[in-house]
Formats: C-alpha cells, structure tokens, sequence
C-alpha cells in the first residue's frame, strides 16, 4: 500500500516536472557544482548548526524529480530551511536538473549508504 501511495506521489511529480518545461538533467555538468552540496550532504548524519542543529538528508537514490521540486519550493519560498533557500535561489533550472540526475544516479545510489 505505501508503495502504491509512494509511486502516485512521484507520479504526480514527475507531471508537474513536464508541465515546466521537462529539462534533461547532464549528470557530468552536475560535478561543477556539487562541491557547493557535498559540504553538508555528502557526510552521512551530518547536522548543521545553523540555525538550528538539522539532520542533513541523503540526496543519493532520491528520485530525480524530487529533487527538482524540493529545490524548486526552496527556492519559491514553499518550503522554509535558510540555507538551503539561499542555495536553492542561486541555482537555474537547469542546474536543478543537472544536480537531480547526477544524485539520483545508479553511482550515487550504490554508494549511498
Ligand atoms: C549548509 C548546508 C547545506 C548545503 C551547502 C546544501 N544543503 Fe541541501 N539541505 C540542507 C539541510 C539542513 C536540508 C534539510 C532542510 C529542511 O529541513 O528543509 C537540506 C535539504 C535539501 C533537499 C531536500 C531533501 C529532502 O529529502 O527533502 C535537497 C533536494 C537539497 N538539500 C539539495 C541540495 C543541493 C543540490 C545542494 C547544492 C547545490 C545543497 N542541498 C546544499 C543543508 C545543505
């Protein structure tokens, strides 16, 4: 049942990714800018302690349309954690896609513990 929940909600996602404007996301451009990333969530349990002490997600194996859209809603406002809104805000849609496909790539989830 909760996978069933779980592929109509990427399902959804991912048609709201086409109705932007479906980006192809270049998971080789992607390495240019994941050093600006890799500070926070490339340690596995890694906290900030700005401004509060945060549990930094694993992006690896995160479905590529998710990480669009949680870097979107950083970035309109919809979702509220500063740093990350202030990441978010300096980064195109096509970087979005290119950072997508490269932490949802097969490498990425094999590593990702
Ligand atoms: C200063 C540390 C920091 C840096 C640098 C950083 N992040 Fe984050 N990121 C966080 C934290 C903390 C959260 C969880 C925030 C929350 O609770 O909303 C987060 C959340 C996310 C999420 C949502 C994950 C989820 O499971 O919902 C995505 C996607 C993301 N970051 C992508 C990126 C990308 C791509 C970069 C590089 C361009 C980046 N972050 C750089 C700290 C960071």
């Amino acid at each position: 049942m909760m996978r069933m929940i779980l592929g109509a909600a990427l399902l959804a996602l991912a048609a709201t990714a086409h109705a932007q404007g479906e980006l192809k996301g270049d998971p080789e451009r992607a390495k240019q800018k994941i050093s600006m990333c890799a500070g926070c969530h490339g340690i596995s349990g890694y906290k900030t302690a700005f401004p509060q002490v945060y549990s930094v997600p694993r992006l690896g194996g995160q479905h590529a349309a998710y990480i669009v859209k949680a870097l979107q809603e950083y970035k309109s406002g919809n979702r509220s954690h500063p740093s990350m809104r202030a990441i978010a805000a300096s980064l195109s849609n096509k970087d979005m896609a290119d950072l997508a496909a490269y932490y949802a790539s097969d490498t990425m989830k094999s590593a990702a513990k």
